[in-house]
């Protein structure tokens, strides 16, 4: 009898071993690294490991973002800071979701027409280089606003290894050397003198931040107010004055982080949730995966024509509607709920055809009745508890506004560039704006960052996001549906070519050497102008995606020094 069985058995365990393989885990070789309870995935090595001791001493995911972030502020000062703001997603182990907002805000002197000369023309480079280009600092405020909700340890114990980092000194890198390099005039232009980050710092000698060390110290003793009214706001308002800041030490005691309710979307049988404004992140990333859904893109395959046609077009009509409508949300009306509406998003694709391009300027923003009016980084954590966390915190350009307070040993943000300094001109990210998100004191400037948290079926799935400006809502588009439509793991989800398409300039912008000629052609005969030249703000994703099994990938992008770590 027994015998008899056996076949019949192991035809039921093939089959059933079939089903619950998926197809991406036929080649484990292309997975990221995969752990079994907890992962940090970050833009440095350096953070990710610290980030990750903390979770085994106990903490959860918003005690390894603080370490995790302020890790980032040591070795990656190219986009980690504590002179910027940023975003944080996150959706706690029994589901329940938010959204913090630390991003910087405009001085209180700030005015309307201050990038602007007598005529009303834009000064060049006002807005990105200098102390006129810095928004008021967000970061301290959130990473300790996330930590004091709901990290389970003490800032001692959290910030210990990151002071030892600052004092010790991290390894520097190929790409690091390279930078280092390449603004080195800049930043003696800017700072007039040599600073610590220099032409001499070269790959593989020990870069120690003495003076950072100490500002690390007397925040880990006094918390969140010493950044914002003790001695480091004292220094840091004295350096900024010399400087020529608007900056004052009102501005920076009025600061508060804020939290908001998060952007929540269907696609499939994904539950998506991304940055509310002031990030235009989960707007847009809601408007374009809403346009695209019922179109076959699996069918159609991974950077095919038809895929790259449908997301470029349902791209073109979002960044349209994004530099109308999208600002920050305490000081205009955004209409979100039709923006982001079924209706609203059929109507507006419905003009889309295979044949032919829609030309730019037949699409502006969509009509509303009743309405008036290089360098960031991303970090995705997943603690052992089953919280997840993805942050996204920025200065703005490589080195932000390159003002460098060297007795407190870090870099200020370059944000005020993110506003809409004219109406129609575009900005660095060649984003044009409108009244929506034209300056104004205390306000805070519209972005483009996307930490997104994903589930499936009600479960955590994954967690995403990437620097790059106007690109990063379009590349964390890619890598969800990499992984959703395409059957991608994580780690080959993240070093996918990208391409990218903003509305105005009208272009595609892809990466160099990464598509089919033949695609190009097809497109080019259809009336896209196609974009190739290297380009260094296409997204440096990473994320974390739970495995069938339970298990945590992680993707770390191949364009970075980016690193998984976990237990
Ligand atoms: O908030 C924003 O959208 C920009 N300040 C982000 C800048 C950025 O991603 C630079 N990285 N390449």
């Amino acid at each position: 009898m027994i015998k008899k069985l056996i076949p019949v058995l192991i035809l039921i365990l093939f089959f059933n071993c079939k089903e619950t393989v998926k197809k991406s885990e036929i080649n484990p070789t292309k997975r990221g690294l995969v752990t079994d309870k907890a992962m940090v995935v970050s833009a440095r090595k350096e953070a990710s490991k610290i980030g990750t001791e903390i979770m085994k001493l106990g903490g959860n995911a918003f005690d390894a973002m603080m370490a995790t972030e302020m890790a980032l502020a040591v070795t990656y000062p190219y986009a980690g800071n504590l002179g910027g703001g940023g975003f944080l997603v996150y959706r706690m182990a029994d589901g329940e979701v938010g959204a913090l907002d630390y991003r910087e805000k405009a001085p209180l002197a700030a005015i309307k027409g201050m990038y602007l000369d007598e005529d009303g023309n834009i000064i060049k480079g006002k807005s990105t280089l200098g102390s006129l280009a810095i928004g008021v600092p967000g970061t301290i405020a959130g990473v300790f606003k996330a930590q004091e909700r709901f990290g389970h340890l003490d800032i001692v114990t959290i910030l210990k290894p990151v002071i030892e980092l600052a004092e010790n000194g991290f390894t520097i890198t190929q790409k690091q050397e390279l930078r280092f390099k390449g603004y080195d005039s800049l930043f003696k232009v800017i700072n007039g003198k040599e600073i610590l980050f220099n032409k001499n710092q070269s790959a593989g000698k020990k870069l120690k931040n003495l003076a950072l060390t100490e500002t690390l110290k007397r925040i880990s003793k006094n918390g969140r107010d010493e950044f914002y009214k003790g001695e480091t706001a004292q220094k840091l308002i004295a350096h900024l004055k010399e400087k020529g800041s608007i900056i004052t030490m009102e501005d920076l005691a009025r600061y508060e982080a804020k939290w908001r309710k998060p952007i929540q979307f269907q696609y499939d049988d994904l539950t998506i949730t991304s940055m509310s404004p002031p990030s235009s992140g989960g707007i847009c990333l809601n408007q374009i995966m809403s346009m695209v859904e019922d179109f076959d893109l699996s069918n159609y395959g991974h950077n095919s024509l038809k895929t790259i046609q449908v997301l470029v077009e349902a791209e073109k009509r979002s960044y349209a509607d994004r530099s109308y409508y999208l600002g920050d949300p305490d000081f205009i009306e955004i209409p979100i709920e039709t923006l982001t509406s079924d209706v609203y998003l059929h109507e507006r694709i419905k003009d889309f055809s295979f044949e032919k391009a829609t030309p730019v300027d037949s699409i502006s923003h969509g009509e509303i009745v009743g309405y008036e009016s290089e360098e960031t980084t991303h970090y995705s954590i997943v603690d052992q508890f089953g919280n997840a966390v993805a942050v996204t915190t920025t200065l703005n350009g490589g080195y932000g506004s390159k003002v460098y307070a060297d007795e407190l040993g870090f870099f200020l943000n370059n944000e005020m560039d993110d506003f809409s300094s004219k109406p129609g001109e575009p900005n660095y990210y060649g984003l044009i704006g409108a009244e929506a998100n034209s300056i104004a004191p205390e306000k805070r400037m519209l972005s483009s960052m996307t930490p997104t948290i994903v589930e499936k079926d009600g479960e955590l799935y994954m967690s995403v996001g990437t620097p790059g400006g106007s690109t990063i809502i379009t590349s964390v588009l890619q890598t969800i549906l990499n992984v959703h439509e395409f059957d991608m793991t994580m780690q080959e989800a993240v070093n996918a070519p990208r391409f990218h398409n903003q509305w105005l300039p009208d272009e595609i912008r892809m990466e160099p050497n990464s598509f089919d000629k033949k695609t190009i052609k097809e497109l080019e005969a259809r009336d896209y102008t196609i974009n190739e030249r290297r380009s260094p703000i296409i997204g440096i994703v990473d994320g974390i995606l739970i495995l069938d099994n339970g298990k945590l990938e992680g993707g770390a992008d191949k364009r970075g020094d980016d690193t998984a770590m976990g237990f």
